[in-house]
């Protein structure tokens, strides 16, 4: 339906906005894009040291994830649309905030707008996801081998619980799955510096 497509639109556009690139700004910090793993996602704005900026990152891109799926699921229960639309929207948030027109279609790997995007979906199924993420980072350090091995266990977690802690639903299910699949693709980088020990850790001057 129009109102569908529409929906749909719009979470492409809320997930355009770069929270690294936006909070990065409006505090005076380097443009995320320049330092670091060039990448405009909370953990390369952490590494300018500013834990504050890094937080407000993760949190406005995890807030744009959660709202655009939230205000979906709302419009769905609301005008009777199919759920497909909700599983539609997630997909585009995310594919908003690793593809933004905003930036030329150059944007960042989608870890936290995804989790904001669970969050809304199911608590539960972001807790055990964000869970995930924390032990790996506190063995680890790696955000990135973090949210690799997240990126894995989410759809994991979503199949398991499914009819059991949530209904399961098919469109969900393969919403979960390509934003798993894209959110890996964008780690290319991380894997191969992961493999050949060049990756920096969560705290580490480099
Ligand atoms: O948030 C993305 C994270 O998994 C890796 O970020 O900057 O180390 O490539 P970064």
């Amino acid at each position: 339906s129009l109102i569908s497509l529409v929906l749909v639109f719009l979470s492409y556009l809320l997930g355009s906005v770069s929270f690294a690139v936006v909070v990065s700004r409006a505090m005076g910090l380097k443009d995320p894009r320049s330092y670091g793993s060039k990448n405009p996602g909370a953990t390369n704005v952490l590494r300018t040291g500013n834990k504050v900026a890094a937080a407000l990152t993760l949190l406005g891109d995890a807030a744009k994830g959660w709202l655009a799926t939230f205000a979906a699921a709302y419009a769905a229960e609301q005008w009777n649309l199919p759920w497909f639309c909700v599983a539609a929207c997630a997909v585009a948030v995310f594919l908003g905030h690793v593809f933004p027109v905003f930036l030329k279609f150059k944007g960042g790997k989608g870890v936290a707008t995804a989790l904001g995007v669970l969050l809304a979906l199911n608590p539960w199924l972001a807790l055990a996801t964000v869970g995930t993420w924390l032990i790996i980072v506190y063995v680890s350090r790696y955000s990135s081998l973090a949210s690799i091995i997240a990126a894995i266990f989410a759809p994991l977690y979503y199949l398991l619980g499914g009819n059991v802690a949530w209904p399961l639903d098919p469109a969900i299910a393969f919403a979960i799955v390509i934003i798993s699949v894209v959110l890996l693709f964008r780690h290319q980088a991380n894997i191969s510096r992961l493999m050949t020990g060049k990756e920096s850790r969560i705290g580490s001057k480099k």
